[in-house]
């Protein structure tokens, strides 16, 4: 990648990484780095154009709608701004803003295609970030910010069947993992991907066993 290139990228993470410095939810600057190393291994094995891909990982979390009233315009019109900023190319930018659109879960029988090999890679990256230990750190701590229940037996996961239903959702911790995270090793775009995300979902596989033999006093 030319040097103007990664100028740009380093730029852009240090404004991101500012504005993530304190993010309680998971959706810190640390996923972030990790979305962006994980997104240049797959990438550079998909054969896909770094640039865009390191872009869509830096920006892909700016302004999550979730924490902003539910604008889900306000991501990419976000990553917009700051892309015109330092003159990126407008083709660029209408690629990065259009993964970053479209790279979100919405529920358990929604699709979220990605139109691009780039946002296919940067969707792995970023889901492979939400499974294993650090996913399962991840869920707890969203969890906490939200004031939700670790978990209620008697509350059944619900496989969701609109983005709505799914959004609308105040279940408990353990239920994401049914919800989402146990769903997420077979919807990876990758065979990269797919590789990692097995032996991380074996590993909450173990946690979920353990946790509940606990739960029942062992
Ligand atoms: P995406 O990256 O697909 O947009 P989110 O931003 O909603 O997904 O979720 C990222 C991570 O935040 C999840 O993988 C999980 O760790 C956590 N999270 C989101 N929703 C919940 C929830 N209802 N309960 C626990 N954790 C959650
Ligand atoms: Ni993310």
């Amino acid at each position: 990648m030319c040097m103007e290139k990664q100028q740009i990228i380093s730029n852009i993470a240090r404004e991101v990484e500012q504005k993530l410095s304190s993010e309680g939810t998971g959706h810190d600057w640390w996923h972030i780095v990790r979305v962006q190393n994980m997104a240049r291994h797959i990438g550079e094995r998909e054969g896909t154009d770094l640039f865009v891909v390191e872009l869509a990982a830096l920006l892909h979390d700016i302004a999550d709608w979730k924490f902003h009233d539910g604008d889900e315009q306000i991501g990419p019109r976000t990553a917009e701004e700051i892309l015109s900023r330092y003159k990126v190319p407008k083709e660029i930018c209408t690629h990065v803003c259009n993964i970053i659109s479209h790279l979100s879960f919405k529920g358990a029988n929604i699709a979220t295609p990605m139109s691009t090999r780039e946002g296919a890679v940067v969707q792995d990256a970023d889901r492979l970030d939400a499974i294993g230990a650090i996913g399962i750190a991840r869920a707890c701590a969203y969890g906490g910010y939200k004031h939700r229940l670790i978990h209620d037996p008697r509350i059944t996961p619900t496989l969701h069947q609109t983005k709505e239903a799914y959004f609308a959702n105040e279940n408990t911790t353990i239920n994401h993992f049914y919800e989402k995270l146990l769903l997420l090793k077979d919807r990876m775009n990758t065979q990269t991907a797919q590789t990692i995300a097995q032996r991380r979902h074996e590993f909450m596989e173990k946690f979920l066993e353990e946790f509940n033999k606990e739960w029942d006093g062992a």
